[in-house]
């Protein structure tokens, strides 16, 4: 069923971002760049002209979804919106997707999006409209600037790709080679989120520790530089980053954690599997014994910091033993949180065709001792917490009358309720109780936001 052969040009779209944080930032500034193009944001789909859907490609379950939301798009006179496929099912299956179904109408990559506007002209003229290129020319240079929008968090995206080949991943073919935007692009994006009224940023990348540039003055400068300047930066009170690979776990950056007061006591280290020959079957170049000394000396530099990891159980030869250790490696750190995956064979990858491959109860089965394990780690990093005098951002309303919710430094959750604060301001609190998944907090003191 085609919709829009040489149709007028659709005035209002709808972005829905599936899958990682980069995929939200690249959805805003998708948006953002629609919305410079003269068309209109709508919430609802169905409804709007156009739709784009930013898609993940991870694991089997992400990427399948993308075809069910299209089929949802169907309105009941039996047109559809306009529909894009962006993200990295896009670069993963390219022109398959436009042969699998019939109602797509543009096919994006990753690194394609700036193209959107060419692409939607000729969609609508009926002609094919796909772009899964990886231009060495950088798509940021393309894209308008930010537009100022009052929030109090944001992202920005700093690194991209991943050229670590881990060998269960599709990352490094559907997102490319990693690079790193220029030191200027990203001091003037974080002063343009900063006077929009941000006050926290996330610095992003696949692998945001790898970031490499040059400061203003010519001078090589790793991650942690680019934090220490953003650390100058008068309005913005805390910066955060994700995701990091071990291996790209440098001193400075580590230093940093103990001298840095804006950055705050949170990283996120995947490790996978605490099992070393599991780690080599994996390719990722470190060992459960390394990660291990790595955490020790990043809690040396900031003892309080809060640890979070990724965790694949049922990776294709993953003995009892195997889990075993990762269990083992669980319970030696003590994460604040974690991330777990049941192993997903991805097309083109290694580890699809290696044997011994797990079968799915033995994965169930697993998934949910370590979940468990995670779990009560979790609340128990909470109730820690508890007693505690922090500082929280409010970020939004919470779900009863005069509830404010605010995240601490360490990423949790607070309901508070503290008449007269805004979203945004920065508050001081008691943590009073906590649960599973946040805490409660009374008000001590306040800082109003800019
Ligand atoms: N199967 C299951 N989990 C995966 N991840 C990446 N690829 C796969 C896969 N094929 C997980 C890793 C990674 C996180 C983003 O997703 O844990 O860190
Ligand atoms: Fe994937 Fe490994 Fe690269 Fe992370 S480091 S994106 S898991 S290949």
């Amino acid at each position: 069923m085609n919709r829009t052969k040489n149709q007028d040009a659709p005035k209002t779209f709808h972005v829905k971002s599936f899958g990682c944080q980069m995929n939200v930032y690249d959805g805003e500034r998708m948006a953002e760049m629609l919305g410079a193009q003269g068309m209109t944001a709508v919430d609802d789909g169905v409804e709007a002209d156009m739709v784009v859907l930013n898609t993940c490609h991870i694991r089997e379950k992400a990427a399948e979804k993308v075809y069910s939301d299209i089929g949802r798009l169907r309105r009941e006179d039996g047109s559809r919106p306009m529909i894009a496929v962006a993200g990295c099912v896009a670069q993963a299956e390219g022109a398959e997707i436009t042969r699998r179904t019939q109602m797509v109408d543009i096919v994006v990559g990753p690194q394609a999006y700036h193209r959107l506007p060419d692409l939607i002209d000729k969609a609508a003229k009926g002609e094919e409209a796909l772009d899964t290129d990886m231009p060495a020319a950088s798509k940021f240079g393309a894209l308008p600037d930010r537009p100022k929008q009052p929030r109090p968090t944001a992202f920005l995206t700093v690194q991209e790709g991943c050229d670590k080949f881990c060998t269960y991943c599709v990352v490094p073919y559907t997102r490319g080679a990693e690079i790193s935007r220029p030191w200027g692009a990203i001091i003037d994006e974080a002063k343009a989120l900063v006077d929009g009224g941000v006050r926290e940023i996330t610095l992003l990348g696949q692998n945001v520790n790898a970031w490499t540039g040059e400061d203003a003055k010519g001078h090589a400068q790793g991650l942690a530089g680019l934090i220490r300047a953003l650390d100058r930066m008068e309005g913005l009170e805390r910066i955060r980053y994700t995701t990091s690979h071990p291996n790209d776990m440098e001193d400075d950056l580590i230093a940093a954690h103990g001298e840095v007061a804006k950055l705050m006591p949170y990283l996120h280290l995947p490790v996978q599997s605490g099992s070393d020959p599991i780690l080599k079957a994996m390719n990722r170049s470190h060992t459960r014994d390394s990660y291990l000394r790595l955490l020790d000396r990043v809690r040396a530099a900031r003892p309080d910091i809060a640890l979070s990891g990724d965790f694949i159980v049922g990776f294709p030869g993953e003995s009892d033993a195997d889990f075993e250790a990762t269990m083992s490696l669980i319970r030696e750190v003590g994460y604040a949180y974690a991330f777990s995956f049941k192993y997903s064979p991805r097309p083109g990858t290694p580890a699809a065709d290696m044997d011994r491959q797990i079968p799915a109860e033995v994965m169930d089965e697993r998934l949910k001792i370590l979940q468990a394990r995670i779990s009560a780690d979790q609340l128990a990093f909470n109730q820690a917490t508890v007693g505690k005098r922090t500082s929280i951002l409010i970020e939004k309303p919470g779900r009863k009358p005069g509830q404010l919710v605010g995240k601490s430094p360490w990423l949790q959750s607070v309901h508070v309720y503290a008449d007269g604060a805004r979203i945004g301001d920065m508050i001081e609190v008691d943590i009073v109780s906590a649960g599973p998944n946040s805490l409660a907090g009374e008000l001590a003191g306040r800082k109003e936001a800019a």
